[in-house]
C-alpha cells in the first residue's frame, strides 16, 4: 500500500467508523485488503478502495456492502467465552438483585461490539446459570463477525476461560474440534449490524436495557468518540441499569470515562482480588420500571475512578508495598495506575518510575508515567517516557501487568498510536527541545 493510499484509508475509516488504525498495522491490513480484492474479483486494492468510497457502494457478490467487508477486515475481533467473567458476574449480581426485587425474570442486555458472539453468549449462559431469562441483543459493525456469531459454532479451545460446567450444559459437540451453542441458548440472543459511531443508540424500536456491555471496543476510538459513545450507551440503559466497559478501558481511559458530565447516577465500584471492577448504574435512584422504559438522562453517567486494589496509600506519600513486594514491578505498576485513576499524580509518578526501573523492558509503566508527567506539566520528561514506551511496543514486549497481557494485541496498537499522537502534539508545542 502506498503512503497516499494508507493515509487516505485511515481518513475514510475514521469517517465511516470513528476508528483509529495504527501505522504499525499497515502491512497486515494491506495484505488483508489485497486478499479481499482478489476474493471479490477486483484487480487491485486501488479498485477495492474506489468501490468502497463510491457514494452508493455496489454490493459484493454475496450481497454484502463492500464497505462493510472492508471494515470487517480492518477491525480486531479478538474475543473468547468467559472473557473477564469475574467483572461480568459482579454486574450480573446487581442486575439479578434489581430484577428479583421487581419480581422480573427477563433480563434485557445489549452487547455492543460483540464480535463473533462469544460475549453475548457468555452473558446469556451466566444469566441462565442464575435462573434468569436472558433477552440479549448483540451488535457489531463487522458483518463477517456477525455471520460467525449467527452460526454459533466455535473452536473448543475458545471455551478455555469459561466455567467447565458450561461445556456440557450449553454446547453440543460439533465436527472436528468444534462445539455448537445449544438452541435454547441461541434463542436468547439476536444479532444485528450496528455502528456505535453513526447509528442511534439504542436502535429505533429497541427497548432499554438492564445491562449494556461494551468491552474492548472503546479502546479503538478517539477520546471524543469514547465520550460520545459512552453517553449514548448510558442513554440506552433503563433507570438503575448497569453499563460495563472492559477492564482495560476502565484502567486506561479514566479521563474519557469520568468527564462525561454531571453524574446523578450512582457509581458503584467493587474490588476483586485480581481486578478492579467498576460499572455504572444509570439514574440508580429510580426504581426499575418495566415494560415502559425510563430513559436514563444522557448525562447520567460516570464511570468513576476505581479504588486502589491495595490499601489506599497516604496522599502524597509513596506507599510501602507489603513485605516482599518492595521490589515487585507489578505491585508498583498496580499502585501507580490506581493512584493515577484517583488523580494522585505525584504518587502515581513515584510508583510508575519504580515500576519502570524494576522492569525496564515493559511498556505500560513508561506509558502511564508519560501521561502523568504530562498531567503535572512536565512535558520534556513526558516526551522521554512516551519515546521509551513507543520503542518497547515496537519491539513487541509485554505490557507488564498480568491482568491485561491477553489484551496486548489490541492494547499495544491503541497505546502505541496514543504515544505517537502525544509525541507529535508535544513536539508541536516545542516540548522535545527540553526533553532530557
Ligand atoms: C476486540 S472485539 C471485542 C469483542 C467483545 N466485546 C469482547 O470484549 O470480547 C472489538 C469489536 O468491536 C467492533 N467494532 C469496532 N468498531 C465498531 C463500531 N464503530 N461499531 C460497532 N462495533 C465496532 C469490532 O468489529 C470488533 O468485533
Amino acid at each position: 500500500m502506498t503512503d497516499a493510499q494508507w493515509r487516505a484509508l485511515q481518513g475514510w475509516l475514521r469517517d465511516w467508523t470513528g476508528m483509529r488504525v495504527a501505522d504499525h498495522r499497515r502491512d497486515v491490513i494491506g495484505a488483508s485488503l489485497a486478499a479481499l480484492a482478489r476474493e471479490l474479483g477486483l484487480a487491485s486494492v486501488d479498485e477495492l478502495l474506489a468501490a468502497a468510497r463510491a457514494p452508493a457502494p455496489a454490493p459484493a457478490p454475496a450481497g454484502d456492502d463492500i464497505r462493510d467487508l472492508l471494515v470487517a477486515r480492518v477491525t480486531v475481533g479478538l474475543t473468547w467465552f468467559g472473557r473477564e467473567l469475574g467483572r461480568l458476574e459482579v454486574a450480573l449480581a446487581r442486575v439479578e438483585d434489581r430484577c428479583r426485587r421487581a419480581g422480573l425474570d427477563d433480563v434485557y442486555v445489549w452487547s455492543a461490539g460483540c464480535s463473533s458472539g462469544e460475549e453475548p453468549y457468555t452473558v446469556a449462559m451466566a444469566l441462565l446459570d442464575r435462573g434468569l431469562r436472558p433477552r440479549v441483543r448483540a451488535t457489531d459493525i463487522s458483518v463477517e463477525a456477525l455471520r460467525r456469531a449467527g452460526g454459533g459454532r466455535y473452536r473448543t479451545a475458545g471455551l478455555a476461560a469459561a466455567p467447565s460446567s458450561w461445556r456440557a450444559r450449553y454446547f453440543d459437540q460439533g465436527p472436528a474440534a468444534t462445539v455448537e451453542v445449544r438452541e435454547p441458548v441461541r434463542r436468547t440472543v439476536s444479532f444485528a449490524r450496528h455502528n456505535l459511531v453513526t447509528d442511534a443508540a439504542p436502535p429505533a424500536g429497541w427497548s432499554r436495557f438492564d445491562l449494556v456491555v461494551c468491552r474492548n471496543v472503546l479502546i479503538y476510538f478517539e477520546h471524543a468518540e469514547v465520550v460520545a459513545i459512552t453517553r449514548r450507551l448510558a442513554a440506552a440503559c433503563r433507570a438503575g441499569a448497569e453499563l460495563l466497559v472492559g477492564a482495560v478501558e476502565q484502567s486506561l481511559l479514566p479521563a474519557a470515562a469520568t468527564d462525561v458530565g454531571p453524574a446523578p447516577a450512582t457509581t458503584t465500584t467493587t474490588t476483586t482480588t485480581t481486578t478492579t471492577t467498576t460499572t455504572t448504574r444509570a439514574a440508580a435512584r429510580q426504581a426499575p420500571a418495566r415494560p415502559a422504559s425510563v430513559p436514563a438522562p444522557a448525562s447520567a453517567l460516570a464511570v468513576g475512578p476505581a479504588p486502589a486494589p491495595a490499601p489506599a496509600p497516604r496522599p502524597g506519600a509513596v506507599a510501602t508495598p507489603a513485605a516482599g513486594a518492595a521490589l515487585d514491578p507489578v505491585e508498583h505498576l498496580r499502585r501507580g495506575l490506581a493512584a493515577k485513576r484517583g488523580g494522585e499524580l505525584a504518587l502515581a509518578i513515584e510508583h510508575l518510575r519504580r515500576a519502570r526501573f524494576l522492569a525496564s523492558d515493559r511498556w505500560l509503566a513508561p506509558y502511564a508515567l508519560a501521561v502523568c508527567l504530562e498531567g503535572v506539566g512536565r512535558p520534556g520528561e513526558a516526551v522521554e517516557a512516551y519515546r521509551h514506551a513507543a520503542a518497547l511496543m515496537a519491539r513487541g514486549v509485554p505490557a507488564g501487568l498480568p491482568e491485561v497481557e491477553v489484551e496486548v494485541e489490541a492494547l499495544a496498537e491503541t497505546i502505541s498510536g496514543a504515544c505517537h499522537a502525544r509525541l507529535a502534539a508535544l513536539r508541536a508545542r516545542g516540548a522535545a527541545a527540553v526533553a532530557p
